[in-house]
């Protein structure tokens, strides 16, 4: 399973991947918002300090399909490589989708509430299509539900798609879905910190340290200490 991450602040970027080698990152105009600074400058930041292989998913504005496909070239043109353009799912999303994927643009289907929105995205060559979990979870719906049930329509209707699954809380709902085998995740870089934080592994370690230097001060009769 894919982790990425769902932010577009160099610094949280930065600090996330120093960690450890995450798969990419996701953007949306209101991410990019909180970002505060000129959404194509940041873009293009971004996929600079990105290895090549990680994924950059970025979003179209435009609600009509032309338009959804001149920014999509526009994006491609300026940004770098490895792009996915992102593409809610209305009407004229779907129509967009066909075109970009002819022209050789990866397309992410985006803002996906149904499994049969993320299906029609699939035949119509999306390579991912993102569920919003909490957002689902939000509405009284079962978003990792959603999520699993279109990995499952993918799988045993034969299409490539992959479930990009997005808008997480905690990491459980994460646990949930990478036991089901679903392709990549993108999440907040709290909830991906949440991911490998424990309490009881840090306590661990810092008691294997204590103990390994009360050994050497007493068998040393120094006063060594971490
Ligand atoms: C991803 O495609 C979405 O833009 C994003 O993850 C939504 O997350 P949120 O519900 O936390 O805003």
């Amino acid at each position: 399973m894919l982790v990425l991450i769902d932010d577009a602040r160099i610094e949280e970027i930065e600090n996330l991947y120093d960690k450890y080698p995450y798969d990419g990152v996701t953007t949306n105009p209101s991410i990019l918002k909180a970002a505060g600074h000129s959404p194509i400058e940041q873009l293009k930041m971004i996929r600079r300090i990105l290895p090549p292989t990680s994924q950059l998913h970025v979003q179209v504005v435009s609600d009509q399909t032309d338009r959804m496909i001149q920014e999509a070239q526009f994006l491609m043109d300026h940004i770098g490589e490895n792009i996915y353009i992102k593409v809610p799912v209305t009407e004229p999303g779907l129509r967009a989708i066909p075109r970009l994927v002819q022209q050789g643009i990866k397309v992410t289907a985006t803002a996906i509430y149904t499994a049969m929105q993320a299906f029609m995205a699939a035949k119509a060559g999306a390579s991912y299509a993102a569920p919003y979990v909490n957002r689902l979870d939000n509405m009284g719906a079962d978003g990792v539900r959603v999520a699993k049930t279109i990995h499952d329509i993918f799988r045993v209707q034969g299409l490539k798609a992959e479930v990009l699954a997005a808008s997480f809380k905690n990491s459980q709902q994460i646990l949930d879905l990478c036991q089901h085998g679903i392709g990549a995740v993108t999440a907040a870089p709290d909830v991906l910190r949440a991911l490998t934080y424990h309490d009881a592994t840090f306590m661990a370690e810092e008691n294997f340290t204590n103990d390994f230097y009360m050994l050497v001060n007493s068998v040393a009769g120094t006063h060594l200490h971490p």
